[in-house]
């Protein structure tokens, strides 16, 4: 079936169109067409997204990426997606109200359905080159369940426990911050500019990781959940007290306490419940570091390591037209209004 998904939640207008078969058993991917249009240059001189210019950039992207996706020859589309929750309210109504508008324009025929974007994190994995399997360019042919799978982004920070496509249970997640927020928190800190979370890898890979022995909040605690305000905060004393600073070993000894905890969690999880493969997903898995050091600790477990690559983690329109497919064969349904705080 083929696919279309409108993703508007942050500061990313992004559509994809996609073709999917095969169910749960043997779910395979092609994409046909996908375009992201970046605010970063608008949100920029602000340090931070403004909502009510992301809204506005949205409602002129849309339309724009839509002539790109859907221009020339007439196409059958089965299912029409769009992103619901959770992220800015005004950005997620310019997205479902454009999506109600092409469907009774020019897609009457389609089922419209509203897609969790926490869920286009999650199942973004499918995007992982080396699952792939001949003729259809995604598909996921080896055994990988039960995976464990950290989730991290601008807004979440969550381990969730997948014991196959359809089943799956949060064991923890982050009880003040996320570790997104507070990459850019730190950025800030640094006098680095919006987005942080590139400028802190950027930076990080000059410096000296042992340079600060920045805390590892809850690193040893029994549960699955996460802190990561008090690690942000260490680092605003440490740069208020230190005379000379060096932003490169900051941001490399941040990067490592952060990192550390994130990966001695998942780690733990991936052992207790005898996970198959480590997944890892969301804006912050960009971070390579990040990737090289739970991908090690995967190979030293001689288990799988799955992550998309690093385009399918920040924010697009694929990761919802897969979610959105799942959810479909699934027979699970969102409502089709802006819910902010939806959660997994
Ligand atoms: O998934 P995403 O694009 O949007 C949300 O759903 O929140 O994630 C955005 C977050 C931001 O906090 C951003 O700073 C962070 O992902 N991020 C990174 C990197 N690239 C994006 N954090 C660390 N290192 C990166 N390379
Ligand atoms: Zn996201």
């Amino acid at each position: 079936m083929k696919i279309l998904a409108v993703e508007t939640s942050c500061d990313e207008t992004a559509i994809a169109l996609i073709e999917a078969k095969g169910g749960l058993k043997k779910p395979e991917f092609k994409i046909l067409k996908e375009r992201v249009a970046s605010q970063i240059e608008t949100h920029r001189p602000w340090g931070g997204v403004v909502p009510t210019l992301a809204k506005r950039e949205h409602a002129k992207n849309l339309p724009l990426l839509l002539r790109q996706i859907l221009g020339g020859p007439k196409q059958k589309i089965d299912l029409l997606a769009v992103t619901i929750g959770p992220g800015l309210d005004p950005c997620l109504w310019s997205g479902i109200v454009f999506a109600k508008e092409i469907h009774k324009k020019y897609l009457p025929k389609a089922r419209i359905v509203g897609t969790n974007h926490l869920e286009g994190h999650l199942y973004s994995f499918f995007l992982e080159k080396k699952t792939v399997i001949s003729n259809f360019q995604f598909s996921i042919s080896k055994k990988i369940f039960p995976a464990v799978q950290l989730l991290v982004s601008g807004g979440h920070t969550v381990l969730v426990l997948m014991k196959s496509v359809k089943e799956r249970k949060k064991l923890g997640e982050t009880r003040d911050d996320a570790v997104g927020e507070t990459f850019d928190k730190v950025a800030r800190m640094l006098k680095s500019p919006y987005p942080g979370g590139p400028e802190i890898e950027k930076l990080a890979k000059k410096g000296n990781s042992e340079a600060v022995n920045f805390p590892r909040p809850m690193i040893n605690s029994k549960n699955y959940d996460f802190s990561f305000s008090g690690l942000k905060t260490a680092v605003l004393y440490y740069l208020k007290k230190s005379k000379k600073i060096k932003k490169t070993d900051v941001a490399a000894s941040f990067q490592k306490a952060a990192t550390d905890v994130l990966i001695h969690k998942t780690v733990r999880a991936a052992k207790e419940f005898k996970a198959k493969t480590i997944i890892l997903s969301g804006g912050v898995a960009a971070n390579k570091f990040l990737r090289r050091e739970l991908s090690a600790a995967s190979r030293k477990m001689r288990i799988k390591f799955l992550s998309a690559p690093i385009k399918y983690q920040t924010d697009n329109a694929v990761m919802i037209a897969i979610a959105a497919y799942v959810n479909h064969i699934n027979g699970k349904k969102h409502k089709l209004a802006s819910q902010p705080n939806l959660n997994l």
